[in-house]
């Protein structure tokens, strides 16, 4: 029997936009095998982040993280493939860059545990529910 193919929303945040990273970013998603189903560059509103950061808006780094999020236009993605969610965790590597593992993403790009260049979902829950939000009719 053959299971379904896994999706994950990955976020490209506006520090890699303004950075000039997103082809280094999106190619590494592409090498590794991963598909591309829907992308757009497209920027947070206030409403967005409060609902997508849901379980993070009582915390003290919520503040900057959403001035920081809204602050210019992200790339969204919807990445599919054979274990995409975990495979691209282990890509983006650990929050804080500084402490990320060589070879991974933040690991090679970044030196902030707050603009870490990318978020990507951590569950396939989390993953249903920030679907629905970024890419409602996918
Ligand atoms: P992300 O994967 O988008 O999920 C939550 C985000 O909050 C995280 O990446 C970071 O950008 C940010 N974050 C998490 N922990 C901290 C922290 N201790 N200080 C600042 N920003 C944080």
């Amino acid at each position: 029997m053959t299971s379904p193919i896994e999706r994950s929303l990955v976020l490209v945040k506006p520090d890699a936009v303004r950075r000039g990273l997103l082809g280094e970013i999106i190619s590494r998603f592409e090498v590794k095998g991963l598909a591309i189903e829907a992308m757009e560059l497209r920027t947070m509103d206030a409403a967005l982040a409060d609902q997508h950061y849901a379980d993070h808006v009582d915390k003290a780094f919520y503040p900057p993280l959403k001035e920081f999020m809204t602050s210019g236009p992200l790339v969204a993605l919807v990445l599919s493939g054979d274990q995409v969610i975990e495979v691209v965790r282990a890509m983006i590597g650990a929050t804080d860059g500084r402490k990320a593992a060589a070879g991974t993403i933040r690991g090679d790009l970044s030196l902030s545990n707050r603009e870490n260049l990318v978020h990507a979902s951590d569950s396939p829950q989390s993953a249903a529910r920030e679907l629905a939000l970024w890419f409602p009719k996918l």
